[in-house]
């Protein structure tokens, strides 16, 4: 989530909701896709759920459709049965997941504030998957320390999507590289955060864009060059790394 960090500019994501947060140059074209085939296959439960969030105040936090439709697919590809969620807001891409998985498929979800949770929860009920998901409010990388000390948990998750503070992907990257088994996959949203990962120190943007910019710069140089994952970067939404633990 970013804040106006006290400057003047404003954030750059501001105003973007889930019909234009892509980083296709051509909003005829992502129109063009989002209407051929991702809201036609988009489930009624998350369509409502879509038109609530974006009607929210901070309704720009949650993923686009298109994103949500690729963690769907991918869910189903690699046949997760349990997964981790972090970052919730009203639970999007979380219903997506739940939606995804099998019947006896299980969820953990992390998100510092429940209360957004709430707003989204009774149409992961009405859609019938709230049996999977198994919602834990706090700080992710106490959650996160909290399934690590149990040993059980180790190299127990199939896949984990990481949609949360993005200065502290590095950590969450150490803590669920010892959740997710070895050939289970880990997504990072937000990787190229709007494309200001590439623009110049004194680029017009806020104080809090260009420390996150800096952040997810550090976070690919790490993810590229990290021997335990392959990796894959997606220009999808703005921004989106697939990570397969190889070790
Ligand atoms: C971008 S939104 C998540 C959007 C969601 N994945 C979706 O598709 O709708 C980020 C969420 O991360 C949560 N968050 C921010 N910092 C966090 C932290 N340190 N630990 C847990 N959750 C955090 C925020 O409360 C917010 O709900």
């Amino acid at each position: 989530m970013a804040t106006d960090g006290g400057s003047s500019m404003p954030n750059v994501q501001s105003n973007i909701f889930s019909t234009n947060k892509t980083l296709l140059r051509s909003k005829t074209l992502y129109k063009y896709v989002l209407e051929t085939t991702v809201l036609p296959n988009e489930p009624e439960s998350m369509r409502e759920l879509r038109i609530l969030t974006d009607n929210h105040e901070m309704g720009d936090m949650a993923s686009p459709a298109d994103e949500a439709q690729l963690l769907r697919m991918l869910i189903k590809l690699t046949g997760a049965k349990t997964t981790i969620e972090v970052g919730v807001y009203t639970g999007y891409s979380l219903l997506a997941t739940a939606l995804a998985l099998p019947d006896d498929g299980k969820v953990v979800a992390i998100d510092t504030n429940p209360e957004y949770y709430e707003l989204g929860r009774p149409f992961i009920e009405k859609a019938g998957v709230a049996h999977k998901v198994d919602f834990r409010a706090g700080l992710a990388h106490e959650r996160l320390n909290e399934l690590l000390a149990d040993e059980a948990n180790h190299g127990a998750f199939d896949l984990a999507f990481v949609d949360a503070d993005k200065t502290s992907y590095g950590r969450y990257h150490e803590q669920l590289l010892r959740l997710v088994r070895v050939g289970g996959v880990l997504v990072y949203d937000n990787t190229l955060w709007f494309g200001t990962v590439v623009l110049p120190p004194d680029a017009p943007i806020s104080e809090e864009d260009h420390r996150i910019a800096a952040a997810v710069r550090d976070l690919n140089a790490s993810l590229a060059t990290d021997g335990r994952v392959e990796v894959c970067q997606l220009t999808v939404a703005d921004g989106v790394t697939i990570c397969r633990r190889i070790v």
